[in-house]
């Protein structure tokens, strides 16, 4: 039994920690910090303590042990490190850091550890799991074969992504990157799919719009805000995104379909870097140490589609990088690259062009979301990134001032209508069969010629012609049966009407 004498007023903060249900202390296994720094602090005589262990300081701040070695432990804090003093006792809890579970969490903004931030009480949770779980293994998981529908035309027609999947969403600061991400969670208002939306590292500010974009929606019922942001410990930031990924779990071992967003990791892979330097870790390439490629494959290596033994749900992950000024190949975005089944790469030159969504076709891929993309969009896909591909470059070229013929000229106008057509307001995700409208009008040229405006209001008049006559074509998607001849001829007769073109085209009408 621990000698009383050793805790001279430390009383008060143990009934506090068996209050709040926190994993209490052992007594008898005390240890005493050696240093410590900023996020961090190095605690000897706890030779037994495990890694990953939760550790609680005399001053009431935790700490997660990362490193152990003979004599000491190099421990990562979960609290401001002000308050630690070194020679003040330490303690071990026997337990992994966990956090809770639950549907509870629905409509909450919790830490990393799972409390709450949004003044609304405590979380009622089902169970408490521990942040760090082993990837399912390969019997576990399906094939990705449901959409996930994002509800912008760039992405759900060119660059789909399944449900299960892990698709990167990267560009330089200010691209669009977080608007992606929300925009795709608001859209699961007309899916059953849950939403996590982690925050890493981000301006408080920043993380109050995305709460209040997901609270005016409605969809803050649907959603968990899991946030460390930029003033909190950098070991905070570091577990964030496992803390995240353990509350899908649980979901998806119930048989639902989860979405879960990391913006951005790039933010964690700084944090993480700040605490292995300061942990007297080697550097290594960029000066991060040689496990962050675990660090994140781990992580993401735990979403995906399981199979009905194993639970049957779906856990998809948007992880978000920044890179700085269009470096695809620098370190953690290449890592990333490789970690994920396709990226969608948001240009500063589309930026420029205000053209948002900025999704740059050229070099975005889904490596495995074409399998579960709408049927209905495929063949539009096709032609869409080649005639955009096409399209991009005859515009290079015609800057040059060169003389053009006729069908030149035909296939310029063309591209850009189409490209206009792909064009997005922010928090205006839309439903498949208004997508599928508005392309093929764009296709089929009922777009050429008009002004960015004039595209702006011919979109609005097409997309509110989907009414109950289409009802018929909106089932067919959404059972993800192909579109016949007919099916595409009554969507374009409906657009034509929209936009009073004749049946023979707009070319022919002038
Ligand atoms: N579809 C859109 N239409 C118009 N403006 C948009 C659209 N998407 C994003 N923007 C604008 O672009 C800016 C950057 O958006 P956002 O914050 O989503 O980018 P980000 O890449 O996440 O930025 P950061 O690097 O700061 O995290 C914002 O001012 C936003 O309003
Ligand atoms: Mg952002």
């Amino acid at each position: 039994m621990a000698d009383e004498s050793r805790l001279p007023g430390v009383q008060g903060f143990i009934d506090l920690l068996l209050a709040s249900s926190a994993p209490s202390p052992v007594l008898d296994e005390v240890g005493t910090v050696a240093a410590v720094g900023d996020g961090i602090a190095v605690v000897a005589g706890l030779g037994r303590a495990l890694a990953d262990e939760l550790l609680v300081f005399a001053s009431g701040v935790r700490g997660v042990v990362l490193d152990l070695e003979p004599d000491r432990l190099g421990v990562v804090l979960l609290g401001p490190s002000e308050q630690v003093r070194a020679g003040e006792d330490v303690w071990r809890t026997r337990k992994v850091i966990s956090v809770p579970v639950g549907p509870g969490l629905m409509g909450r903004v919790v830490d990393a550890t799972g409390q709450p931030l949004d003044g609304k009480g405590k979380v009622t949770a089902v169970a408490e799991r521990p942040v760090e779980a082993r990837a399912p293994d390969i019997l576990s998981r399906a094939a990705v074969s449901r959409p996930l529908a994002t509800g912008l035309k760039a992405i759900d027609a060119a660059v789909p992504v399944g449900l299960g999947q892990r698709e990167l969403i990267i560009g330089d600061r200010q691209t669009g990157k977080t608007s992606i991400a929300v925009d795709t969670i608001l859209n699961q208002a007309r899916s059953e799919v849950l939403s996590i939306y982690c925050a890493i590292g981000q301006r408080g500010d920043a993380v109050a719009r995305v709460i209040e974009t997901l609270r005016a929606s409605g969809q803050m019922a649907k959603t968990i805000v899991v946030v460390a942001g930029d003033e909190s410990a950098p070991g905070l930031a570091y577990i964030a995104p496992y803390a995240a990924m353990t509350m899908a779990e649980y979901f998806a071992d119930q048989a639902q379909d989860v979405l879960v967003v990391f913006d951005d990791l790039t933010h964690h892979a700084r944090s993480y870097r700040e605490l292995s330097l300061l942990l007297r870790r080697p550097p290594g390439r960029e000066a991060f140490p040689g496990d962050i490629f675990y660090v994140h494959a781990r992580l993401l290596e735990r979403a995906g589609q399981f199979t009905p033994e194993a639970g049957g749900g779906s856990i998809t992950a948007l992880p978000v990088v920044e890179t700085q000024a269009e470096n695809l190949s620098a370190y953690i975005p290449t890592n990333l690259i490789s970690i994920t089944d396709g990226q969608i790469y948001l240009s500063p030159r589309l930026v420029r062009k205000n053209q948002f969504p900025a999704v740059d076709l050229g070099v975005s891929v889904s490596r495995v979301g074409g399998k579960a993309q709408h049927r209905a969009f495929r063949e539009v896909a096709g032609n869409l990134r080649v005639t955009l591909s096409q399209f991009e470059e005859l515009e290079d070229f015609a800057r040059f001032g060169t003389r053009l013929d006729d069908a030149t000229r035909a296939r310029l106008v063309r591209g850009a209508a189409v490209r206009a057509a792909l064009r997005q307001p922010e928090r205006d995700p839309i439903p498949a069969v208004e997508q599928l409208m508005v392309l093929l009008a764009a296709m089929d040229g009922m777009f050429d010629g008009l002004s960015e405006a004039e595209v702006v209001a011919a979109m609005e008049s097409v997309r509110a012609s989907v009414g109950d006559t289409l009802t018929r074509i909106a089932t067919r998607i959404a059972d993800n049966l192909p579109l016949d001849e007919d099916d595409r001829a009554s969507l374009l007769k409906v657009a034509r009407a929209a936009l009073s073109v004749p049946e023979h085209g707009r070319d022919a009408d002038t």
